[in-house]
């Protein structure tokens, strides 16, 4: 069996054409564009290019972006000053702080700053709880879309054994609580877990995102299996190439010959993220403007 590889392209494409008009419909109400404030702290190449695509993806959507910069020693308490002044901000209706942040500042501090209301990442303490009590919340953009993709693909994932590996805020700890939602069996491995390749032969619906290139070997998965590889990682490069390949956390080339569907890197989970977040932004101004949730997204 050679797997379906899911359009993570096509999937980010269809969900953009339904926020552009829900965008459209926002500023009819309300005057003006929703907003979406995104904060860089130090140089970071990799978060430079997300925040740079995370910009222009919000002005095509017919949002407005907002983009600071602040340099790698910026002291805590004017990051916090920041996000204070964006949560007073009538014209924010997100606020996404670029994780990680430099060593010298305290993360979670800093997360928790962020107004619940205006948490398009959904990693507050407020929403985090929320999600775990299965009551509204926003949450995380790259679980949030993954799940999306399984309801498209599947449709009921009641029963179904679900590994997710990695156990991040953004992205393992949220996953899990959304296929646990879904009623899936779920099974949280991450680098601790002893003998990985038993705990994954059992799943339907394999989740990854750790980091670590090709982890996840092709014969590690049963046949049959859903694969979602939120892996995004840069080899070295090789003789001749001027930049290193981009790879995700699964053997690709050994699974799709016998798993029953699997996201490529790129094209994947990583391409449905952005349009997640724009997603989340626009949910975050209809409900902070008193308009209800957007329908259809
Ligand atoms: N760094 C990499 N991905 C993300 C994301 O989705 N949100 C934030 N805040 N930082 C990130």
């Amino acid at each position: 069996m050679t797997a379906v590889q899911i359009d993570g392209k096509a999937f980010a494409a269809k969900l953009r054409e339904k926020i552009g008009e829900k965008a459209a419909a926002f500023t009819d109400k309300t005057g003006r564009k929703a907003g979406l404030a995104v904060v860089l702290v130090g140089e970071d190449p990799a978060s430079q290019v997300y925040v740079r695509s995370k910009g222009k993806a919000t002005v095509a959507a017919g949002m407005e972006s907002f983009e600071y910069r602040l340099p790698a020693d910026t002291p805590q308490d004017e990051l916090v000053a920041l996000v204070r002044k964006l949560n007073a901000d009538d014209a924010v209706d997100g606020i996404l702080v670029q994780l990680p942040l430099p060593k010298n500042l305290d993360e979670k501090a800093v997360i928790a700053e962020i107004d619940p209301d205006k948490d398009v990442d959904g990693i507050t303490p407020t929403n985090a709880g929320r999600l775990v009590l299965g009551m509204d919340a926003l949450v995380s953009c790259t679980p949030l879309g993954c799940t999306m993709i399984l309801k498209d693909m599947l449709g009921d994932l009641s029963g179904m054994d679900a590994v997710v590996v990695g156990r991040s805020i953004l992205f393992g700890k949220p996953m899990a609580q959304l296929l646990l939602a879904e009623n899936c069996t779920v099974t949280m491995a991450h680098s601790r877990t002893r003998n990985l390749p038993e705990v994954l032969r059992r799943a339907d619906i394999v989740v990854a995102a750790v980091g670590v290139p090709f982890l996840i070997k092709g014969d590690w998965l049963k046949s049959g299996a859903i694969v979602l590889d939120g892996g995004i990682n840069r080899l070295d490069p090789e003789p001749g190439e001027e930049k290193g390949r981009i790879v995700g956390d699964v053997a690709f080339d050994e699974a799709v010959g016998h798993v029953r569907a699997i996201t490529p890197v790129p094209g994947g989970v990583g391409a449905t993220t952005i349009a997640v977040l724009l997603r989340n932004t626009i949910v975050a101004a209809y409900r902070n403007a008193g308009l209800g949730d957007p329908e259809g997204l």
